[in-house]
């Protein structure tokens, strides 16, 4: 096969070169420009005359078959099972444990007689088979491939007639229509554009792996989000065995699911109560520590507010913050002190959001200001609270952003009480949690003290 041409674009403004440039010269966005196909096949003549427009009344809707996995948590994301010729994204981190949890599924599959196979382009059969000893697993109906080239990859799908297939990961893989290098923008886009397209004609259910390093990378998942039919996260902290599996966009389902596992000795278990995971390090009835409910791009996470204040020694009395701006928490301090009289001009104020989560809202105001005077009141927050609101200048409680999705993700989690700003809870339809709508800090102060 010869290698067909190819031109450098820019993502931006779409300026095209004969080569990489680091930089564009037109809009002088900086890396930008990718390696694109340029496509001279003549297409052969078609007759779309067959396929008219029809009225939307006339069509039938057949009731899909899912495939059922059998791990409860994945088929419950997934909208209850796997849609026959979708397209899943799994992005995480490196070693959250995405391959272990897709070898586990398509196992479940497999043992259902549903031919599955395993594609690598990261490891070889015999670490595959390593792996799949230690989780206990074996079945005819499953088959590896180790192999990175897509070219092959598509012929191997096609001979075995498999239902459900995973590429491990799609940054291993590459198309030799490329020159650049596997795991580059154009590289994963091309290999997954492919591959997507292939699932599509022949009704194979396809997970595509894709690792998503903490700088975020442009060649990571989230430029195949928009090719894919559904795109999961998978998620957890260095030290902690628990998994949060997440929809961000599902084509056949809702985005509101998360998935909660444990990574044992031998491997994924399901966790049916995530609750207790997740407050299970939470100090309970301990002063300076809250709960809140903030938002990570569109996804809703509960996060661990503390606050230590300690009466200072110094002159000018310390204000440290891990997780927060530093100047938000002074404006907050300020509030504090002019709006709800406590006094804080002698004391020194640690704060730490939880778990090593970085908060840029505002949203997270309410609970940094709770958590403060918790601690410097020696008074505990009960368990129930989720707290909800950004903070003005003179104290008043300012509406927040998707307080629904917030809620939900609390109810999940445990919590029974919510404070929200006074304005946002008109609009609230979820009455599952006891909810308590504020206009100020003291008023909400009232409520939890
Ligand atoms: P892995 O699935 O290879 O991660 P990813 O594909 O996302 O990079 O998981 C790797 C980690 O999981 C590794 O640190 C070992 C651990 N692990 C277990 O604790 N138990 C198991 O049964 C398996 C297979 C892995
Ligand atoms: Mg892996």
């Amino acid at each position: 096969m010869s290698k067909p041409k190819t031109k450098y674009v820019c993502q931006r403004c779409g300026y095209q070169s004969a080569k990489w440039l680091g930089r564009c010269p037109e809009c002088g966005e900086w890396n930008t420009i990718v390696e694109e196909i340029i496509v001279t096949a003549q297409l052969p003549k078609r007759d779309f005359s067959e396929r008219p427009p029809i009225s939307i009344d006339t069509i039938e809707t057949r009731d899909f078959f899912r495939l059922k996995t059998g791990i409860s948590e994945l088929d419950r994301i997934l909208g209850g099972g796997i849609m026959p010729g979708s397209a899943i994204l799994i992005g995480g981190a490196p070693g959250i444990g995405k391959s272990t949890l897709m070898l586990q599924a398509l196992y479940y599959l497999s043992r259902q007689e549903i031919p599955a196979l395993y594609i690598s382009g990261e490891e070889s059969s015999e670490q595959i088979k390593l792996r799949a000893d230690r989780l206990g697993i074996s079945s005819s109906y499953l088959y590896v491939l180790a192999e990175n080239t897509l070219e092959a990859i598509l012929e191997a799908i096609d001979k075995i007639k498999a239902k459900v297939a995973v590429i491990d990961s799609i940054q291993a893989v590459f198309t030799e229509k490329l020159s650049s290098t596997p795991g580059s923008v154009s590289q994963v886009r091309e290999t997954a554009a492919e591959l997507v397209c292939l699932s599509k004609r022949i009704n194979l259910a396809i997970f595509i792996i894709g690792h998503l390093t903490k700088e975020g990378a442009i060649a990571g998942p989230r430029v195949l989000e928009h090719i894919v039919d559904t795109v999961l996260y998978f998620e957890g902290e260095k030290g902690h065995s628990h998994r949060i599996l997440r929809a961000i966009k599902n084509r056949f389902g809702s985005t509101n699911e998360i998935g909660v596992f444990e990574m044992q000795e031998k491997g994924l278990t399901e966790v049916s109560n995530p609750s207790e995971i997740f407050l299970a390090e939470r100090p309970i009835n301990m002063p300076g520590s809250v709960v809140i409910a903030t938002l990570e791009g569109t996804r809703p996470i509960l996060v661990e507010l503390q606050a230590l204040v300690t009466p200072s020694p110094l002159p000018q009395p310390r204000r440290t913050s891990i997780g927060i701006d530093p100047y938000r928490l002074s404006l907050l301090v300020a509030i504090l002190e002019k709006k709800v009289g406590l006094n804080l001009g002698q004391q020194d104020i640690f704060f730490n959001v939880a778990g090593g989560i970085r908060i840029d809202e505002p949203d997270a105001d309410l609970g940094v200001v709770t958590a403060i005077a918790s601690s410097l009141l020696d008074k505990a927050i009960s368990p129930e609270w989720v707290l909800l609101g950004e903070v003005g200048l003179t104290g008043e409680i300012r509406s927040i952003t998707q307080p629904e999705i917030r809620l939900i993700e609390a109810k999940k989690l445990g919590f029974t009480k919510a404070i929200l700003p006074k304005h946002n809870i008109r609009h609230i339809r979820h009455k599952d949690l006891e909810i308590v709508g504020v206009e100020g800090v003291e008023e909400a102060f009232q409520y939890l003290f």
